[in-house]
């Protein structure tokens, strides 16, 4: 496995104050976080309902983080130039949600964002199979998507592993870079395990904003991250 150098901690902000969004982005990225995870949800492809482009375009201005939205919508097609018309600088989505994968793919990259596909627990690796060159980013759910503050799935460690010998094998072939994030359970005792079994970029959304020191959990995340990699 070659695991890459660079981590990035992406704290969910379905988690955080919806009240108080603005502070809590500028909070939490000056806690040391390195994106903002941005959970869209639709009450039709998932059982909840959140946010949509317009928190994500009052939320822009508040930081220069990368904003990464995760939608949880069918179908997406409409939803992704509103939301990179609002600031987003990666968009994913649950390849069971569209209906031309390789189209939406494409969409999200025409408009100048980085695109990637999101697998539930259930869901199998084989839909990058064709659209590995349209990807820069795999997102592996650890959780049924839906809710914030559930167990991490411990099955999601070996698909972790499948994942990254297939982005690695892809990459070892001349591909193009693709970021493997993690997303549900992660704590700051099991992120070390995750981060060994191959991903680099970790989504944490009641961890963080259920602290009330946010730098403090990002900092033990980051140092379980450390003793993982000293370990490998
Ligand atoms: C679940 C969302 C996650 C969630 C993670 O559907 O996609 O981003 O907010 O929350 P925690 O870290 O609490 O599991
Ligand atoms: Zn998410």
């Amino acid at each position: 496995m070659s695991l890459p150098h660079v981590t990035r901690i992406a704290p969910s902000i379905l988690s955080a104050d919806f009240a108080r969004l603005g502070e809590e982005v500028r909070n939490v990225i000056t806690a040391g976080a390195d994106w903002i995870h941005f959970d869209v949800m639709d009450n039709h492809y998932v059982p909840n309902l959140t946010i949509g482009p317009m928190v994500c375009e009052a939320i822009r201005p508040h930081t220069t983080a990368p904003i990464d939205v995760h939608l949880m919508c069918e179908p997406v097609d409409s939803l992704i130039p509103m939301f990179a018309k609002a600031g987003a600088d990666i968009i994913t989505f649950h390849p069971e949600s569209s209906k031309h994968i390789d189209r939406s793919l494409g969409l999200i990259r025409e408009l100048g964002c980085k695109a990637g596909l999101v697998f539930n627990p259930g869901t199998s690796l084989s839909y990058m199979d064709y659209v590995m060159d349209k990807l820069d980013i795999i997102l592996l759910m650890s959780v049924n998507p839906g809710f914030g503050g559930q167990k991490f799935i411990p099955a999601t460690l070996d698909k972790l592993r499948q994942a990254r010998t297939r982005i690695d094998q892809w990459q070892n072939e001349g591909g193009q870079p693709i970021l493997l994030e993690v997303d549900g359970g992660v704590k700051t005792d099991n992120i070390a395990e995750i981060r060994a079994a191959g991903a680099d970029t970790f989504v944490a959304g009641s961890a963080i904003f259920g602290q009330p020191d946010y730098a403090d959990v990002i900092g033990k995340m980051r140092s379980e991250i450390a003793r993982a990699e000293a370990g490998i």
